[in-house]
């Protein structure tokens, strides 16, 4: 399997943002103006809410819908919780896991990433597993044992014969929300080490086709670069993706150096 075969994938997040209204609109201008491409794919992660009535429109445009959490129980009583069973029924094919908020904010443990890991690949969503350092780590030194505890309770006990169920996201905590976008060269250092990982804990060939996103200040105006090195699949977006000629723009990053 060559690099060549892992499609772009262009990503919005749109955490606790914009109406179901909003969004339809979003979607019928961000349809417009790209269109369904297809040397790469879209996707969008509304809240909740907004994933029932959302499918529809997003279907017939030709984008991938993402839910931006999940439990990994089945069912029962967990009070403000959603199964992959029921992600699944209101048409989402992707689940973020591990989002930094989650972990931060929300106090999500490794462990349970893992858990929500396995339980989407085993409901058949793909999952979207974000990982990444905070500021104080990425100074001490500790970028690549961060990242490395991180993929390894993440991706516990699972198995991959193909790479398509799996996408990973590297998004720097210091860098999203901030402005503050990791340098490309930054970026790519620590997807090559995150393929590598991948290399040896799967087979070769599937750690080659697995999708690895870069999240964290992506813009329109960096984007570009940030697409040109060679372990970067795509983008995970969150404040540039409010505004469909915004994220149109990220979508439509132009290929220098590298053919998706
Ligand atoms: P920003 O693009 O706003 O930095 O957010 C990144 C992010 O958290 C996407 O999941």
């Amino acid at each position: 399997m060559s690099i060549e075969v892992r499609r772009p994938l262009m990503a919005a997040n749109w955490k606790m943002h914009l109406s179901i209204a909003e969004g339809v609109s979003f979607i019928a201008k961000l349809h417009e103006l790209v269109g369904t491409p297809r040397d790469r794919e879209v996707l969008i992660a509304p809240p909740y809410t907004h994933l029932w009535p959302l499918r529809e429109p997003m279907a017939a445009a030709g984008f991938s819908l993402a839910a931006q959490n999940c439990h990994w129980e089945a069912q029962g009583a967990y009070t403000g919780e959603v199964s992959l069973a029921m992600l699944a029924e209101t048409g989402c094919r992707y689940v973020i896991v591990g989002h930094s908020e989650r972990r931060h904010i929300f106090g999500e443990s490794d462990a349970w990433i893992g858990r929500k890991t396995a339980a989407a690949l085993s409901r058949g969503v793909v999952p979207i597993v974000c990982i990444g350092e905070k500021i104080e780590e990425r100074e001490a030194g500790l970028t690549e044992q961060v990242l490395r505890r991180q993929l390894t309770a993440g991706l516990e006990g699972i198995s991959l014969d193909t790479p398509e169920p799996l996408v990973i996201a590297y998004e720097p905590v210091w860098a999203i929300g901030t402005g503050r976008t990791a340098t490309p060269n930054q970026a790519q250092e620590a997807h090559a080490f995150v393929r590598e990982w991948l290399a040896d804990r799967f087979d070769k060939a599937v750690a080659k086709g697995i999708r690895i996103l870069y999240g964290g200040s992506v813009k329109p105006d960096n984007v570009d670069d940030l697409m040109a090195q060679p372990d970067i699949d795509g983008a995970l977006v969150g404040g540039a993706s409010l505004e469909a000629a915004s994220f149109a723009r990220i979508v439509q990053y132009q290929r220098s150096g590298k053919s998706p």
